[in-house]
Formats: structure tokens, sequence, C-alpha cells
């Protein structure tokens, strides 16, 4: 029996899987995950904007914004309180549930809405700024180029595209992370403006970078 993995939950399946049949059993369990994820206080949900996304939007006049894989809200609340427009996406209706109630609280307004990334349906740009903080480094491959033709439709030529990602240095780490060949794929679409290394709870190597649309 093959066991397919996606951090700590593991799903046994009878028939050895086809390659796409395990990307989608895998991206089905990622969804699981971050579901069980949201009953609780998520590791990654500290409720603070990181110091290089601040320093970013200080720099940057306002416009209209999108934070894909919003979670909670806490950045949107931040774009929004820095007068940008902006609308938080993500597809776990109990994240965006807490991103409305946030928002409320802070007084602010922002367009929130369950939604997955892959697709941003009923969303149309044009967007000065992209934001992700750790949500294109989950997905599939697939699911990666599906992303890229999103924002390719929704961002603004010029605009700017702020990531958060793990990295994976090799093929044999395994996911979430961007290998060296996505980011070959991703200087290859877009401008690479900055990188700032970072290192994610201590354990594994990250980055932020700056892309723009040309
Ligand atoms: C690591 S969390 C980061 C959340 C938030 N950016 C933050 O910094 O607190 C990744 C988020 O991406 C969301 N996500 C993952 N895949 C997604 C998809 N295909 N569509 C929408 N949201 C997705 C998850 O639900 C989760 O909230």
């Amino acid at each position: 029996m093959k066991i397919v993995t996606y951090g700590s939950l593991e799903l046994p399946v009878l028939m050895k899987p086809s390659i796409t049949d395990e990307l989608l059993l895998r991206s089905f369990l990622r969804r699981i995950a971050f579901h069980l994820s949201y009953f609780r206080r998520p590791p990654w949900d500290s409720g603070l904007t990181p110091p290089e996304l601040l320093a970013f939007l200080k720099s940057h006049p306002p416009g209209r914004a999108i934070d894909l894989g919003c979670g909670t809200g806490t950045n949107v609340i931040t774009l929004a309180r820095l007068g940008w427009q902006a609308t938080g996406v993500d597809f776990i209706p109990r994240a965006i549930d807490q991103a409305c109630k946030k928002a409320k609280l802070a007084g602010v307004s922002a367009d929130l809405r369950v939604g997955d990334v892959t697709r941003l349906d009923g969303i149309d740009g044009p967007f000065d700024f992209v934001l992700d903080l750790g949500c294109f480094h989950g997905l599939t491959e697939k699911e990666k180029g599906d992303y890229l033709r999103q924002i390719d439709r929704i961002m603004a030529p010029g605009g700017a595209w702020f990531l958060y990602a793990f990295l994976r240095p090799g093929a044999n780490v395994s996911p979430p992370g961007l290998s060296p060949v996505d980011l070959e794929r991703l200087s290859a679409r877009f401008i690479l403006h900055s990188r700032t290394e970072g290192f994610e709870r201590g354990v594994r190597p990250s980055a932020y970078f700056v892309f723009q649309k040309p």
C-alpha cells in the first residue's frame, strides 16, 4: 500500500497512484491540513506584519493591492491602514471569517473573499501590488502555473509582487518551497528587484522577493 503525505497528514492508497493522481491527492491533503490548522491558531499566524514588508510599503505610495492566501487578514488590514485599497483571498472560510472580524475590529474596510488563488474567480485587476506570504511555495507545479497566469491577468504593468517563500535547495528536499527551477521560471517572467534571506522559525531557509511585472 502506498502512503501519500503532506506534512504530518498521511493518506493510504490501495493502488499505486499515477503522478497526476498523487499530485491531486497531495493538493487535497494540503487543503485539509489548512482547514484543520485554522481550528487553532496556526503557527504562521503571528498577528504581526513582517518588517521586510513594512519597509517595502513605506517606500511605495498606496494603490490597489491583493493578498493571496491572506489567512486571517493581518497584512490586508496593514495595507488598508496605510491607505491601500486592499483585497484578501484565502480558500479556508474559517480564516476569512476571522479576517472579516479583525478588519471590523480594526475599523478598516477591505474586500475579503473565500477563493482559490489558482483561479481568482470574479477578481479583476489591475492591482499595483500582489502580496504572498507563504502561499505560492506550497502549490503543486500545475497550481504554480495557474497562479502565475492569474497574477499575469490581474497585475498592472510595472506592478510589484512581494513574495515570502521557503527555499528548496534541491529536488531531494521535500515540498513546500521554491526550487532553483522555480526561481529560474520566475526570473524569466518578472524583473527581480530584491531578495532578502530569511529563516523560517529557525528551521528552513527562506527568502523575501520583490518581483516587478515588466
Ligand atoms: C502559510 S499560510 C500564510 C497565511 C498568511 N499569508 C499569513 O502570513 O499569515 C498560507 C495560506 O495560504 C492559503 N492557501 C493555500 N493554498 C491556497 C489556494 N489554492 N487558494 C487560496 N488560499 C490558499 C492557506 O489557507 C493559508 O491561509
